[in-house]
């Protein structure tokens, strides 16, 4: 029987891996797999594994408080090793560009495992931005046996740098099918952050955690967003606060205590789909949710200078907008002040399908 290791280790690759591994567990009569959480994210990966009922097999623990990128790249590709030395997988699969992914696929190429890269050939084609993602998805694409590209402009990136045509498949972006699944779910709006907001009011939803801005660019996103506030006193800013410290420190500082804004924890991802229908517009630097607002026609601003998903800026659903305080404050503005039209054309990440075909792939390519 093939052994499959699926790595998680942050959030986003907890819910972008999630219709990967319920694809696996489909096929139990063919597959073992093993989901070993690197454990870079403690609380939040828990809580996004929470709404597909995936538990990890294998845990490592490797997160510490303000980690340093050399300190749990360490950690991961020491503890991983030492697992995958001990129960010999046929194949890892890992998704996105985070250290865990990074570390999997160097431990990967190391112990002569074949490495399926989930969301491989996304590029900004500047290092430094995101930072340190750029440099781990090119790791990760050295090394892989297989690359599922999620997109046609990502294959053109692979098929740039020399990798051969019969190792990409394009098969649209895991999120996808993890939003179509937890959509279905029953939510009950009076029992989450929703129930504060009024149906209707005009709600803008912000997320921002991005290294490269650490120190005056975050502060200038937060400037932003308290000015915005003050601007529009009628709307509601909801902002569910990551779990960095370099992240709270600032956000707590700069936007609490202002009347309009709402400071909440991490949302489960149920509750954070619901805000995302719900929201009038979205001011973000997360990847994930680039990908995911389109769903919903939802116009987004990403405060970026970069972007490695080009798709939906040229759809029309998504705007570059920096992170400079008045380009910020200025293009938000514009929008509220249309009142936020949404967003019309279909998600031009994926069909709700990748997964299957990941899995398919895996098991075609490993048939004697
Ligand atoms: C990481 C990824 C980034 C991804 C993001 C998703 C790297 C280098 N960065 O960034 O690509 O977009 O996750 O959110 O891989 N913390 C907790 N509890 C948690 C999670 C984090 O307390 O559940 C705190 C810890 O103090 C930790 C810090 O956040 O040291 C930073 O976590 P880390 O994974 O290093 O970086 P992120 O900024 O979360
Ligand atoms: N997300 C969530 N709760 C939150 C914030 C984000 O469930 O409070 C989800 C979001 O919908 C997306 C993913 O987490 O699917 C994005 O994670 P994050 O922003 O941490 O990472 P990135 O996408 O930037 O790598």
């Amino acid at each position: 029987m093939l052994k499959v290791f699926a790595i998680v280790g942050t959030r986003p690759e907890a819910i972008k891996m999630a219709p990967v591994i319920k694809e696996l567990h489909c096929r139990k009569h063919e597959v073992d797999v093993r989901v070993v959480s690197t454990g870079q994210h403690r609380q939040m990966l828990d809580q996004a594994l929470l709404p597909f009922g995936i538990q990890p097999d294998l845990e490592l623990s490797t997160m510490r408080p303000s980690q340093t990128l050399a300190g749990l790249t360490a950690a991961v590709l020491t503890e991983l090793d030492r697992e995958i030395l001990k129960e010999k997988p046929d194949w890892i699969l890992a998704q996105g560009d985070t250290t865990s992914v990074m570390a999997a696929s160097l431990v990967a190429f190391y112990r002569s495992v074949r490495f399926g890269h989930v969301e491989a050939g996304l590029r900004t084609g500047n290092l430094a931005q995101p930072f340190p993602e750029e440099l781990n998805r090119r790791i990760a694409d050295l090394v892989a046996s297989l690359y599922f590209a999620p997109t046609d402009k990502s294959k053109e990136n692979l098929l740039r740098e020399g990798v051969s045509e019969e190792k990409i498949l394009v098969t649209g972006n895991t999120v996808v099918d993890a939003l179509m699944a937890v959509a279905e779910l029953p939510f009950d709006r009076h029992n989450s952050v929703l129930r504060s907001i009024t149906r209707g009011v005009t709600m803008v939803l912000i997320t921002a955690h991005r290294r490269e801005s650490f120190g005056q660019p975050f502060r200038e996103i937060c400037e932003a967003i308290r000015d915005l506030a003050q601007r529009f006193p009628d709307v509601v800013f909801l902002y569910p606060v990551h779990l960095n410290p370099e992240v709270r420190r600032p956000v707590q500082e700069i936007l609490a205590n202002t009347f309009n804004i709402i400071l909440s924890e991490p949302l489960e991802y149920l509750e954070m789909v619901h805000v995302m229908k719900e929201a009038s517009l979205v001011l973000t630097d997360s990847g994930g949710i680039q990908e995911e607002a389109p769903t919903f026609g939802v116009p987004v601003l990403v405060m970026r200078t970069t972007t490695e998903r080009p798709e939906g800026v040229e759809a029309g659903f998504v705007e570059l907008v920096g992170n400079s305080r008045n380009e910020i404050v200025n293009r938000a503005s514009l929008i509220l002040g249309k009142g936020c039209p949404r967003r019309t054309g279909a998600n031009p990440y994926g069909d709700g399908s990748a997964a299957k075909r990941i899995v398919d792939a895996v098991l075609s390519r490993t048939k004697p």
